[in-house]
């Protein structure tokens, strides 16, 4: 290598290393960036969750309206929006107060500190969860499928009372 060359590496070199160096900090990190956003985001996606519980109740409470098949694409989706729910609890989104409620309750965190402080409870919670929604979603009899929302249902009570607000 002659001289030049190497010389022009270590300019090159140091021109990259600026490059990275002025990726801001936050780049990705969305929690910190973006709290209310991230929150915004969990808080539709347990919309979406509670909306296809109420389709599989609805049809269990009314018999003739059962329909397995449809009950366990909504068991499915459930399972998928589950798994991905405690993935939205990044450092930086425990953002309740009552300030904040009263300011701007469509936006705040109804999720309680214990998420961040037992996080790996709360994850195996969403995943158990997911687990009954998936086993549901696989069942050939009505009577197993009525089981397993019967078990999902208690699961998104027992989370809820441990780690949403109210
Ligand atoms: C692993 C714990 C956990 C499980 C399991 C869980 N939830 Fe939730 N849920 C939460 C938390 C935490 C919040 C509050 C999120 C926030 O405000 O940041 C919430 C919020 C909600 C909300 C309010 C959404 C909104 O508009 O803000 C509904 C409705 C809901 N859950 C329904 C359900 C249903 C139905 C199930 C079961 C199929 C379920 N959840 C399972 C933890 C859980």
């Amino acid at each position: 290598m002659n001289k030049t060359f190497a010389a022009l590496s270590v300019i090159f070199l140091a021109a990259s290393t600026h490059v990275v160096g002025e990726v801001p900090p936050t780049s990705g990190a969305t929690g910190v960036s973006k709290p209310h956003d991230v929150v915004f985001a969990r808080r539709i996606l347990m919309s979406g969750i509670a909306r296809n519980m109420d389709e599989i109740l609805g049809m269990i409470d009314t018999p003739g309206d059962f329909d397995l098949s449809e009950a366990r694409e909504h068991a499915y989706e459930i399972s998928t929006m589950l798994l991905s729910f405690p993935h939205l609890f990044p450092p930086g989104t425990d953002t309740w107060s009552k300030a904040f409620e009263n300011e701007d309750a469509g936006r705040v965190s109804f999720a309680k500190s214990e998420v961040w402080l037992t996080f790996d409870d709360f994850y195996d919670r969403a995943q158990a969860a997911s687990q009954t929604a998936l086993d549901a979603s696989l069942v050939k009899r009505t009577d197993q499928f009525r089981r397993l929302t019967l078990d999902l249902r208690q699961k998104c009570d027992s989370c809820h009372i441990t780690y949403r607000r109210y």
